[in-house]
């Protein structure tokens, strides 16, 4: 055979594999045995051995796994993966339908509903019908690269079917990978039986598979992944509605959702609601809710986005999960900027799907609020993904010798004088990096995987290295090379351990400017903050010369924050520390030409009607110039696209004096641009 015969032969038999695995897995109608299944793959896998130069990516062999990663690649989203608004109950829902009903007057409007899967959102890129990506969705903007292990995933297609449907060009497609009840119960039974660690949840299971760097193992757990929408389609799909496009996605061969419903009004939406709570049970994965999305897509083309959610949909999630149980101790814990936060010691106790032993009360003025001591019984209520929280105290079970916690004078663990100033509601450790949990926490996250991301770097070797005196602030991790042959003398630490340690260490060292922002740990600068600093100044430098007016002008950084980014770039201790990490080679890429991004770190809001575009892709578009594109306006708005119909938006750009350009120009700055 010749080389286009050998690829000829392998395509045929990857085409009926694929067929017969989708009707196995996705169809759960196998239409051949098991055994002809093995033999028709072993006669690939056979071919590929021979020939492992004309492997196909998209063989079922592939879904075994290949080689280990050391660290996953990040992605940034060509399409940014939004999050949902949130409801719980019929007048929250009554108001969402209101909302819609105001945005396009006269028009009839059906909702598509499906469940709300909790899992893990994906994204998967499909390039003439081949799966060439799979990134998880990360902070929405930036994802990581997990193509080896969606690879794996058992119902999710390699490549597109072509049977009734013309496969595009290109096609994102974007769902949620979850581990079905099933799989999990298994997987748990059999990690029980080896003594292994088993996962609370099917959703732990499924991120905690889906992050393995080696896909064998990936490979080995029963992930399965269901469609729920389109993010981009070239040429364009040319469907009308949700529930078509979803029915689109099953004929190239994807999963979806056991239940899907097309419904006319709200009052049907809250039927379905209670159907789903009732047969919740009897689903094969787990749902925390449902999602109400606007079916016709023009529709939701219409109503747009409002900062980062759509308007078109919502969650309707599942009421809270409520548990008793005791509260054992409260204890402080210091963080990395000093503050003290009290946190109750629970009996451990089964809510919403986890096993919560630890809860925040927040701060002291909260334990007053609450008046909870400990032996006290308690409430505790977890929804989805929120953390769970304290809600009840129960007076009429409390013990006679139940302790009143009172904040503690001194630091619980350098015994500095704990300091909470007036009008203030968090109470400060005055010991500065003199206080080792403040200097454990700082480093804790330095690494951290959205700060420099140091894998390696846990709290065994934190401790250990604090003990030896050889970390005492963040730029000595990258002295550590230097002290090898130490490292190797700290208890069950390996030279392979040192090794993998030095290697994460020397990795880090490649990195963005918004990490090593946030890395540095300043008060008030999370990870969004961290981004507009970064976008806004450009370079390091701009950002510690900055002075007071111009941190102020920063989209979401306020008048406090402003003051304590300030302090940070005055104060000589963290100089020499950023002096020293640079030193050490740390490095990122340098800002990109300002003609690309020319509206960086800008807020813009757009609102009424556009004749040539939707909101959602003037949005689109300013966000590709490197706008923030606001649902509001304020006196740090930059600009105003005033569209038809504009209404208080328009107004009170007016009365701010915030700039405001019509469709027109708006029109021609995008020109201008291109
Ligand atoms: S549509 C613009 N449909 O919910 C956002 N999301 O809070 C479109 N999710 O990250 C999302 N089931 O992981 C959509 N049927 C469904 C879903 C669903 C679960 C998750 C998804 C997303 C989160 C949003």
């Amino acid at each position: 055979m010749n080389t286009e015969q050998i690829i000829a032969e392998m395509r045929k038999l990857i085409q009926i594999l694929a067929k017969h695995s989708h009707a196995y897995y996705v169809m759960d109608n196998p239409t051949i045995s098991d055994a002809e299944y093995d033999q028709l793959y072993h006669q690939l896998k056979h071919m590929e051995q021979q020939y492992p130069d004309l492997i196909q990516t998209d063989s079922p062999t592939q879904k075994v796994g290949g080689e280990a990663l050391s660290k996953f690649s990040s992605v940034t989203h060509a399409v940014p993966m939004l999050s949902l608004g949130n409801i719980f109950n019929y007048d929250e829902l009554k108001a969402f339908d209101q909302r819609i009903q105001e945005r396009l007057p006269q028009q009839k409007i059906q909702y598509d509903i499906e469940l709300k899967l909790d899992g893990l959102a994906i994204s998967l890129w499909y390039e003439k019908g081949v799966l060439i990506r799979g990134v998880t969705r990360g902070d929405g903007e930036t994802g990581e690269d997990i193509t080896q292990n969606v690879k794996t995933i058992r119902n999710l297609p390699l490549s597109l079917r072509t049977a009734n449907v013309t496969v595009p060009d290109f096609l994102e497609v974007r769902g949620e990978v979850l581990m079905p009840k099933s799989g999990f119960e298994k997987l748990n039974r059999v990690a029980e039986q080896n003594g292994e660690k088993t996962f609370a949840n099917p959703r732990n299971a499924a991120a905690g598979s889906l992050r393995q760097l080696d896909p064998k193992i990936a490979a080995s757990r029963p992930l399965a992944f269901y469609a729920y929408g389109v993010a981009q389609c070239v040429p364009h799909h040319g469907l009308a509605s949700m529930h078509e496009s979803l029915h689109w996605l099953t004929q190239l061969g994807f999963e979806i959702a056991e239940r899907q419903w097309v419904v006319d009004s709200i009052t049907e939406v809250q039927q379905c609601y209670e159907q789903i709570i009732k047969e919740r049970h009897n689903l094969s994965v787990e749902i925390d809710g449902m999602v109400i999305k606007v079916d016709d897509l023009q529709q939701q083309k219409q109503l747009g986005f409002l900062s980062r959610e759509p308007r078109w949909a919502t969650a309707y999630k599942f009421p809270a999960q409520a548990a008793l149980t005791t509260v054992e101790n409260i204890e402080w814990q210091v963080g990395r900027t000093g503050t003290l936060t009290p946190v109750a010691r629970l009996h451990p106790v089964f809510v919403g799907g986890v096993t919560v032993s630890n809860v925040t009360l927040h701060n002291i003025g909260e334990i007053h609020r609450l008046d909870v001591r400990i032996g006290d019984r308690v409430s505790v209520y977890r929804t989805g993904d929120v953390i769970p929280k304290v809600e009840k105290v129960w007076p009429e079970f409390r013990p006679e010798h139940a302790a009143i916690v009172q904040l503690p004078e001194n630091c619980p663990v350098c015994d500095s004088p704990v300091v909470m100033p007036e009008g203030e509601a968090l109470a400060r450790c005055s010991g500065g990096l003199f206080c080792s949990a403040q200097r454990i926490e700082a480093i804790r996250h330095f690494v951290a995987r959205k700060a420099l991301d140091i894998e390696g770097l846990g709290d065994r070797w934190v401790e250990s290295l604090l003990n030896l005196q050889l970390l005492r602030n963040v730029a000595d991790i990258y002295q550590l090379h230097q002290h090898r042959e130490t490292l190797l003398t700290i208890e069950k630490m390996g030279e392979k351990s040192v090794q993998n340690l030095l290697q994460a260490i020397e990795q880090s060292k490649d990195t963005q400017l918004h990490r090593f922002i946030y890395a540095l740990g300043i008060r008030g600068v999370g990870e969004t903050t961290a981004k507009m600093l970064a976008n806004t100044f450009q370079t390091l430098d701009a950002l510690m010369q900055a002075d007071l007016e111009q941190l102020k002008k920063t989209p979401d950084v306020g008048d406090i924050t402003a003051e304590w980014i300030y302090d940070f770039f005055h104060a000589q201790h963290n100089l020499e520390v950023i002096e020293r990490l640079l030193q050490a080679g740390i490095t990122w890429p340098a800002p990109q030409a300002p003609t690309r991004q020319p509206l960086n770190g800008e807020s813009w809001v757009v609102t009424g009607t556009l004749a040539s575009m939707g909101r959602d892709d003037a949005t689109q578009k300013l966000q590709a110039l490197g706008a923030r594109v606001s649902g509001s306006v304020s006196s740090k708005t930059k600009c105003v696209v005033a569209g038809e119909k504009a209404g208080s938006k328009l107004e009170k750009a007016e009365k701010l004096g915030v700039s405001v350009m019509n469709e027109q120009e708006f029109l021609s700055m995008l020109e201008q641009y291109q």
